[in-house]
């Protein structure tokens, strides 16, 4: 059984699919915020997960990413997931998680990485949007699909709606793409996604 820790930064909707799913595979051992107060925390305590907040607020990011790093190691974390974490990793953190480090985003990667994705996938006209789980490595977003699923975009659909419809494919997505991962049938290998 893996020993995962979840990074987040706000109302942990990810976060609290990923408690449910808890079977043999995975055990979520920690819950990192970086933000006080982040509803998350709450999903996490209600669960009765260890949390920390560690702030990042005045720090720079080497020293932050060095913060969350004892805190993982301390913990005995062997899977990192970022839920909603809304902080930039430094390349020295990433690079010390390689291969044990992923995150959700709420677009087909490799279309759309960044911010105000659902903004931009109703100006250009998509017909399809989606979810992707992939490994993170330095450049943001940018990682190897492990998952991913579509969904429609309807012409009516404003950001909210969007996002709503792809949130919801999401808690089911992140869960099976943990535990492919956590039972060794997907990996990191020389920068691509491998499936056994
Ligand atoms: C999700 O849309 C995820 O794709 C993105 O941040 C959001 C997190 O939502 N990375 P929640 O905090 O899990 O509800």
């Amino acid at each position: 059984m893996k020993r995962v820790a979840v990074l987040i930064s706000g109302r942990g909707s990810n976060l609290g699919a990923l408690i449910a799913a808890q079977d043999a595979g995975y055990k979520i051992i920690l819950v990192i915020s970086n933000v006080e107060g982040a509803g998350g925390l709450e999903k996490a305590r209600a669960a009765g997960i260890a949390t920390e907040v560690i702030s990042h607020a005045g720090k720079s990011r080497e020293a932050f990413d060095a913060e969350l790093d004892a805190g993982l190691r301390a913990a005995g974390a062997e899977l990192v997931v970022l839920a909603g974490f809304m902080r930039i990793l430094s390349d020295g953190f990433v690079r010390g998680w390689e291969g044990r480090l992923i995150n959700i985003h709420p677009s087909l990667l490799p279309a759309y990485r960044g911010t105000k994705v659902h903004e931009r996938v109703i100006a250009a006209g998509e017909r399809e949007s989606g979810a992707s789980v992939h490994f993170v490595v330095p450049e943001l977003d940018a990682g190897p699909v492990i998952a991913q699923t579509k969904v429609p975009v309807h012409s009516d659909d404003t950001p909210e709606s969007l996002a709503a419809r792809i949130l919801a494919v999401e808690h089911k997505l992140y869960p099976d793409a943990l535990k492919l991962l956590a039972s060794g049938k997907v990996r990191l290998e020389e920068g691509q996604t491998v499936r056994l």
